[in-house]
């Protein structure tokens, strides 16, 4: 989304600020061909941010200013994204119109649409311009962003010093990564699993035909690991990503990955049902997980298994160039799936 007094002349930087970690990921664009010039994540204390908003944006800044730091960025642009309760994206369905009267219409208009008061919220809106010969209607993606959260990210980012330019929504920025790197005529389901969110985007040919936020996520395994052996939660996370081995604990942890897992699932599936109502003749041609929730172990395996449908890793970087003198193969592979918001991010802002 832009905001109506934000602007920007080049690429910035593509900040994910999620609710375990910041994931920041630098882009430079030569002849249409991206490059990764720099990447990088770090963790948040618990708490410091809570259903996409800022609860200590003390703790928020400092991990910011570090990770720039540590990585030695310099860039002052930035791109960040907003999901949760905050924003509202709605598709509707409009007579043609021309720019200037569809803005005054949804402005007058939007609060029918939105269960926000409009003083309260930033507005934005695009004509996917799906009318044709035989229908004078179009499909119009309204977005509403509560200015209280909003306002709350760009004050933090700016008592950093840095300049914020673009804010966007987690959904779209998954999509526009996804879009620039895999085919378009496929039917694809997104699910971006993190630590605390799932989100799920289907999409046809290109456009986006379901798109749920649902309230789950990887840290359920951390507190449930930290709840049945009575343990801190940085020794459950350790245990969970197999940084401590988990020796006799091993079958126990199998359970609770494979209970939390069967509600992730289940979430899946309910979305692709959803989508086979709306589509009954296509079939849905894969599912792409991202996010630190993708890496649980066996989700793949046990995703596939239930849905019938293959099931792959997002590598938001597949088609950009990459040093690997500069950044580790290895790492950009380890990292690449909780990446894609934040590159997602570094590619809308060239765009603009
Ligand atoms: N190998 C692994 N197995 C299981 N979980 C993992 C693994 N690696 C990372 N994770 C989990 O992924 C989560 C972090 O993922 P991500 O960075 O996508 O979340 P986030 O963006 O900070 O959170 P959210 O989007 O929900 O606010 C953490 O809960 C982390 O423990
Ligand atoms: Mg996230």
């Amino acid at each position: 989304m832009k905001l109506p007094f934000l602007s920007t002349e080049k690429l910035a930087l593509g900040l994910d600020i999620g609710s375990h970690s910041i994931k920041v990921c630098e882009l430079k664009l030569t002849d249409k061909t991206y490059s990764i010039v720099n990447l990088g994540s770090i963790i948040l204390p618990e708490g410091a941010v809570e259903d996409g908003s800022l609860h200590n944006p003390e703790a928020v800044g400092s991990a910011i200013t570090e990770l720039l730091k540590n990585l030695k960025i310099k860039h002052k642009k930035i791109a960040i994204s907003i999901s949760g309760y905050s924003v509202i994206v709605k598709k509707i369905h409009l007579a043609v119109m021309e720019e200037k009267q569809l803005e005054e219409y949804i402005t007058a208009e939007a609060e029918q649409y939105i269960p926000f008061d409009i003083d309260d919220v930033y507005l934005d809106f695009q004509d996917l311009k799906t009318n044709s010969e035989n229908s004078n209607s179009t499909d119009i993606i309204l977005v509403a962003a509560k200015k209280e959260i909003v306002d709350e990210y760009l004050s933090m980012l700016r008592d950093l010093g840095l300049q914020p330019v673009v804010v966007d929504v987690d959904a779209f920025a998954l999509e526009n990564i996804y879009e620039s790197n895999y085919p378009l005529n496929e039917n694809v389901a997104i699910v971006d699993i993190g630590a605390t969110k799932m989100h799920i985007n289907i999409i046809s040919n290109g456009t986006s035909v379901i798109a749920k936020d649902i309230v789950m996520g990887s840290r359920q395994l951390t507190e449930q690991i930290a709840e049945a052996f009575d343990i801190s939660t940085e020794e459950a996370e350790a245990l969970k990503i197999g940084q401590t081995p988990a020796e006799d604990k091993q079958e126990q942890i199998g359970k609770i990955f494979t209970s939390i897992c069967t509600q992730w699932v289940l979430e899946i599936k309910k979305a692709i049902d959803l989508y086979h109502s709306n589509k009954a003749n296509q079939q849905l041609d894969k599912l792409v997980l991202s996010g630190g929730g993708s890496k649980v172990a066996g989700l793949i395996e046990f995703l596939q298994k239930e849905t019938n449908v293959p099931v792959e890793i997002f590598n938001p970087f597949m088609k950009m160039l990459k040093n690997p003198k500069q950044i580790d193969t290895e790492y950009l592979n380890n990292i690449g799936p909780e990446m894609a918001i934040a590159a997602g991010l570094a590619i809308r802002t060239s765009a603009i």
